[in-house]
């Protein structure tokens, strides 16, 4: 059977940090606040970096971790719900700033915080059904850019960054076993943004009221709820237990609701990766950043079983099981 394995993962963030003592200047918040209540300690934000900029200098370490020339992609998909422009996508200038051939397949997903997984879960199926032989998954999101920096309910959550990975068709057991992906369109209102792409400028966003709005509480119980659900999914439609679990990387939103999740399924602390504390909440960008770094640390073993499970806006929620 033609599974699609992960050869590579890379990731990407960019260089100014914004701490939570920095956020304190600017809005009625406290280090102690956000740390204990989120586990968020720092963030980066771009400024001199797009969102293809990010993506591009992620995939380009997953390719390098992979041993491959950007040559031998045959299909680009991205998570993202802030590309560089309204189109084209932020694949195509992934594909255009990579140099990656001329007839390959590139495109973006819109699914908030799911859009890594559901990307991975469209490349997958390309792979398997061969139509695609090596691909690249990528996620991203710049939320600096939809972020209201008065209000501190939401501007203390979000950080910018990118994740990629590299699929390769190959015979065998090890790849991607199953992936889930789901939404709920009814509960939209939860967690939206109305900004155009690009966002207009800051003055004229005020005006129009198009910064990222989230019911915070409300979205906190429904991602505790679905995040477990999705993890069962994934683990029943793969004959998997908890204990077979060696890591799971969840969507780095609030260490509170990872904290649950965990417990709902009973893995120990050290099989769930996370470091939301340094990025925040980087939505598309959250998990295939703690798999590349999860990986690079050697939490990741050959033929290991990996579970990653997201939550975001839409509502959407994913969940995916990979043999490693
Ligand atoms: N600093 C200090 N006080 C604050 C802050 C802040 N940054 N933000 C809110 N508060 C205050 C509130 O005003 C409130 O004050 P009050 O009691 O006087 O009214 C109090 O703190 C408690 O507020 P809650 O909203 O009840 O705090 P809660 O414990 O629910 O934490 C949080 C808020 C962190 C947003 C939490 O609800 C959460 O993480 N929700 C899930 C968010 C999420 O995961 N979103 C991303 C989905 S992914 C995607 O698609 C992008």
């Amino acid at each position: 059977m033609i599974r699609s394995r992960v050869i590579g993962t890379g990731s990407y963030v960019p260089k100014k940090v914004l701490t939570n003592h920095d956020l304190e200047r600017f809005v009625e918040t406290s280090d102690e606040w956000i740390s204990t209540r989120t586990g968020i300690r720092e963030r980066r934000i771009a400024v001199d970096d797009t969102p293809s900029d990010m993506a591009a200098k992620a995939a380009k370490a997953a390719l390098k971790a992979a041993g491959i020339s950007p040559k031998d992609i045959d299909l680009i998909v991205v998570g993202t719900v802030t590309p560089d422009m309204t189109f084209p996508s932020t694949a195509c200038f992934v594909q255009g700033h990579l140099g990656v051939k001329s007839g390959a397949a590139a495109f973006d997903v819109s699914a908030a915080c799911s859009g890594f997984l559901y990307a991975l879960d469209i490349a997958d199926k390309y792979v398997k059904s061969g139509v695609a032989q090596k691909a690249l998954v990528i996620g991203v999101d710049q939320f600096s850019r939809l972020i209201d920096w008065k209000d501190r309910a939401t501007c203390v959550l979000f950080g910018d960054g990118a994740g990629a990975v590299v699929l390769s068709a190959e015979k065998g057991q090890r790849g991607v076993l199953s992936c889930h992906i789901h939404s709920d369109g009814k509960h939209w209102e939860m967690l939206y943004s109305e900004s155009p792409c690009p966002p207009s400028p800051f003055e004229e966003r005020k005006a129009t009221n198009q910064y990222l709005k989230m019911n915070g509480n409300e979205t906190f119980k429904i991602a505790v709820r679905t995040m477990g659900n999705a993890i069962t999914e994934a683990l029943e439609a793969n004959n998997i237990k908890p204990e077979d679990v060696a890591l799971l990387v969840p969507h780095q939103a609030n260490l509170r609701i990872i904290d649950a999740t965990r417990q709902r399924l009973g893995l120990p602390e050290e099989k769930v990766y996370t470091n939301l504390e340094r990025f925040g909440n980087t939505s598309a960008g959250s998990i295939p950043l703690a798999l590349d770094e999860a990986v690079r640390l050697g939490k990741v073993k050959e033929n290991d079983i990996v579970l990653f499970v997201s939550f975001g806006g839409g509502l959407t929620w994913a969940s995916a099981a990979v043999r490693w």
